[in-house]
């Protein structure tokens, strides 16, 4: 190793990479054990993109109105498209409650109900009585900031429980040793420079998802998949990445997030001809069916010539019938976003919407405890010992192929939580742990000087724009397996474009340039998984809409996708069967059905 490469060593019980909702709770549950723990993050932890989330937290609390966790259950696996496992989703409903309660304790300063309960609202694809009943009231909101409040309170308990952090350090690479186990993390401190070997028991991938593979997304420039490439170089499978959310109101143009919660208020949408449309693709439940079904009534109304604007291609979100007090005391956040982005009263005037990449369902695959599995021979569920994930970088998967509003920050406080409880029962705080392989961190220093002095003739950026352009247009809310073939060329080319890859700035301090490189390395491993499992699904599921197999079909496609990636960008795929049996015996499975709103 050359000097100027030398590690600065540092050992830990847990390390968690990633500061926000999921890595800080899983963070301060670890230093609250007596686990000395570390969080390594890319940005200061209060601006993690959970601090971009606003309508809520879905908790079955029966605040403002009947619920039961069963009730939430059943709208999860059918928001799913039956391909969330059902265990899973058992788990994460019924901790919902008490991770809330938990939240409330911590400080999070949610909005409140005339008599001092926690205020929710409606969301979409949330009922009562398995379907049959009204909306569901279930979705706990601090005005339109939730992911704001959530965030802060999450980052002063880490600090009340002297988690240590390691902020704005860059993640380059897991620590592999020979028997697939995982031994730490290599990281780079943007601010000095220098680089950090950090060796521990239990490396914890909580990056979030990587929303910026493509054009427009409502995620942060941050949200570059980090940890799954991670996983994907120490060849792991990531599951189910076909599945890409298109959220149905981000800001025409801007892409900015307008909160499902402001359809949940009463907002709602219409057509060139001021036609309520939700009213014809979901009868029942309208503008509050689930995201996929909103996306997709939205887009055919683009495609049949009623958009709205100069070229008639976007929809306008009505918030302007409602109360200003309404819009003002529960809705701030986003009349502010309309205003900046949009020059919008909210009062007055529609807001201009088009489906924007909002959020992965697919991610690293783990177990409902937090720890990462991969397929080995038959045995889809080997776990990978020394490695976790939790929140949009992992797939549980308690999202399927669909995920319901508000069930994010559900999944990134309940599963941060349980890989705490897990490290509490498996970690020995303080133990031993053995010295680190021979080599240890090499590869991670091998690709950093590679990018740091490559000096083709096609900066990252035309990469990244040709990358982003490619998905945008052959792996978005509709899909053929022609224009997803043709994709996968454009990808090709990319993929083979990076040998001219050309960094410009070869220093080691603040270099943005070095840094959009390694996220554009990240970006575009699974922006290849995601492009070739969606051309290899042949049917309709969730967010998967194909129009040359336009029905869901249980026989064959009822099976996550597991899909690894090698360093030429070629893609394996094998399945794993859905895991149909709930966790206890204290709620029945939820057979396949047609899904209907
Ligand atoms: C929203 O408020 O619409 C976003 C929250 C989520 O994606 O769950």
């Amino acid at each position: 190793m050359t000097k100027e490469y030398e590690f600065q060593d540092h050992t830990y019980d847990v390390v968690v990479v990633g500061a926000g909702g999921a890595g800080l709770r899983a963070t301060f549950g670890l230093a609250e054990q007596g686990l000395k723990t570390a969080c390594i993050t890319k940005v200061f932890p209060t601006r993690s993109h959970t601090v971009a989330a606003q309508g809520g937290v879905s908790a079955a609390l029966g605040n403002m109105g009947p619920d039961d966790w069963r009730w939430h259950m059943y709208d999860t696996v059918k928001g799913s498209d039956w391909l969330g496992d059902q265990d899973s989703i058992e788990y994460m409903v019924r901790e919902a409650a008490p991770a809330i309660v938990e939240l409330e304790h911590y400080g999070v300063p949610f909005s409140r109900t005339e008599d001092g309960k926690i205020y929710q609202r409606p969301f979409g694809g949330m009922t009562t009585e398995y379907g049959e009943g009204p909306p569901a009231q279930r979705t706990c909101a601090a005005a339109d900031r939730t992911g704001h409040a959530m965030l802060h309170t999450l980052y002063q308990q880490s600090l009340k429980h002297e988690a240590e952090f390691f902020i704005e350090y860059f993640a380059i690479d897991l620590i592999m040793d020979d028997e697939g186990a995982c031994r730490g993390v290599v990281a780079w401190n943007l601010d000095d420079g220098t680089l950090h070997r950090f060796r521990a028991k239990k490396v914890v991938l909580a990056t979030g998802g990587y929303g910026r593979v493509y054009f427009s997304a409502t995620s942060a420039h941050t949200c570059t998949g980090d940890g799954g490439a991670m996983a994907l170089r120490a060849g792991l499978p990531m599951q189910d990445c076909e599945f890409v959310q298109f959220h149905p109101t981000g800001i025409y143009g801007a892409g900015c997030l307008i909160t499902e919660g402001s359809r949940g208020e009463g907002g709602y949408l219409t057509n060139s001809e001021g036609e309520r449309f939700m009213e014809r693709y979901a009868p029942s439940a309208k503008d509050l069916a689930s995201r996929d079904v909103v996306s997709r009534s939205m887009t055919m109304e683009i495609r049949e010539g009623r958009g709205v604007g100069k070229n008639s291609d976007h929809i306008y979100l009505h918030l302007d019938h409602l109360a200003p007090e309404v819009l003002a005391e529960r809705l701030p956040g986003i009349s502010e976003t309309a205003k900046i982005f949009a020059g919008v009263d909210v009062n007055k005037e529609p807001i201009p919407v088009i489906p924007t990449c909002h959020y992965n369902m697919g991610g690293v695959q783990t177990n409902y405890h937090g720890e990462v599995v991969t397929k080995v021979g038959d045995d889809p569920n080997v776990l990978v010992p020394g490695l976790m994930a939790a929140g949009e970088a992992a797939c549980v998967s308690v999202h399927g192929a669909n995920r319901l509003g508000s069930n994010s920050l559900l999944d990134l406080v309940v599963f941060g939580r349980a890989v705490a409880l897990r490290c509490g029962e498996t970690v020995d705080p303080g133990g031993n742990q053995p010295a680190l392989p021979k080599d240890a961190g090499q590869f991670a220093l091998d690709r950093l000087d590679a990018l740091r002095y490559a000096k083709g003739g096609t900066p990252t950026a035309e990469l990244r724009a040709s990358m982003q352009n490619a998905m945008q247009s052959n792996c978005a809310v509709f899909r053929t397996g022609e224009v997803l073939q043709e994709g996968i060329e454009k990808m090709k080319e990319v993929w083979s474009a990076k040998d001219d890859i050309k960094v410009s700035d070869t220093s080691m301090v603040w270099n943005s340039d070095l840094v959009e490189t390694l996220e554009f390395e990240n970006l575009i491993s699974q922006a290849m998984v995601t492009i070739v499992g969606a051309e290899n699904r042949k049917e309709s599921r969730g967010a998967q809409a194909r129009e040359d197999y336009p029905d869901r079909d249980d026989k064959e496609w009822m099976k996550h996708t597991l899909a690894w990636c090698n360093e030429k960008g070629e893609v394996k795929l094998d399945y794993r069967p859905v895991t149909m049996q709930p966790m206890t015996n204290d709620v029945e499975a939820v057979p396949p059905k047609a899904r209907v709103y």
